[in-house]
């Protein structure tokens, strides 16, 4: 797009920009609004620096996108319901959202995007991994992309390895819900609303099966596809700083938290907007 308000910088060939010249906690017209979610439908996940984003301010911005949902299971931060800390602390081993995954695909309409912002992070270590779901469907053969068109992934929220990084948080800002088996059906391919695209649309951290098939059955097609769609060359990866911003779009690109800080602190904010039902 012309005369758009600030410079896009791709990071890598598969996914991700960084955006420049732009202070999104300032009044942001709607033509910006639209080249921003334009920019973000052409690299499925943008970056920003050096922000000032409190959370009043990063929750408007978030509404200029959509509408914000809650965690459904941690509780917001104080007086602020649909923020939620992404928080490792010094003592904690786990990390949340450390496995691939597209947000909480166990809801029947799973959050469309979801906007980050770094608060606190270590010195080094602490990245984000980024992977384009467009790429990883289209290179798959024809034959197994049919297949694949016939076939809905069982999401549920119950995976170990998925709860196992959100136990911490759950211990210390849980929701009465914290506990709460959620299970989805979705096409194992979507078609994304907006670029009328198909991605892949199963993810190693919530699908546990195809739909009408057994666990065992599934296992080895699910297996070699969570290989496949992160492979390096459709990725990218982020280091953050203070004021940092990352806005992903979950219809097309899986992320990953990179768990290589131990001992160290890193606290982010965390918005999701609300999705549609995947087709
Ligand atoms: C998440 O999965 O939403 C957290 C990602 C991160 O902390 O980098």
């Amino acid at each position: 797009m012309r005369n758009r308000p600030f410079e896009v910088q791709p990071i890598s060939g598969a996914i991700g920009a960084e955006l420049h010249g732009i202070d999104l906690g300032s009044e942001l017209t709607d033509a910006t609004i639209a080249a921003l979610r334009q920019a973000l439908l052409d690299h499925l996940v943008i970056f920003f620096r050096d922000q000032d984003l409190p959370p009043a301010r990063f929750l408007a911005l978030a509404k200029r996108f959509g509408s914000p949902i809650e965690y459904p299971f941690v509780k917001g931060i104080d007086g602020f319901p649909e923020i939620i800390a992404v928080a490792k602390l010094p003592h904690e081993t786990v990390n949340f959202g450390g496995v691939w995954h597209s947000d909480t695909t166990y809801l029947q309409q799973p959050p469309m995007a979801t906007l980050l912002v770094a608060r606190e992070v270590p010195p080094v270590g602490g990245d984000t991994l980024f992977a384009n779901q467009y790429m990883a469907l289209e290179t798959l053969s024809p034959r197994m992309q049919e297949l694949l068109a016939g076939l809905h992934g069982v999401s549920s929220s119950a995976k170990a390895d998925a709860s196992r990084t959100r136990e911490d948080r759950i211990r210390s800002d849980g929701t009465v819900e914290a506990r709460k088996l959620l299970v989805a059906e979705h096409p194992a391919v979507r078609t994304h609303p907006e670029t009328g695209r198909k991605a892949l649309y199963v993810n190693v951290a919530h699908t546990v099966g195809f739909a009408g098939m057994t666990e065992d059955e599934s296992k080895p097609l699910l297996g070699f596809l969570f290989r496949h769609q992160i492979q390096p060359e459709f990725t990218c990866r982020f280091k953050w700083h203070p004021g940092s911003l990352a806005i992903w779009d979950n219809r097309c690109a899986q992320h990953y938290a990179m768990n290589d800080y131990h001992g160290q602190k890193r606290v982010m904010q965390r918005i999701t907007l609300a999705g549609d039902t995947p087709r």
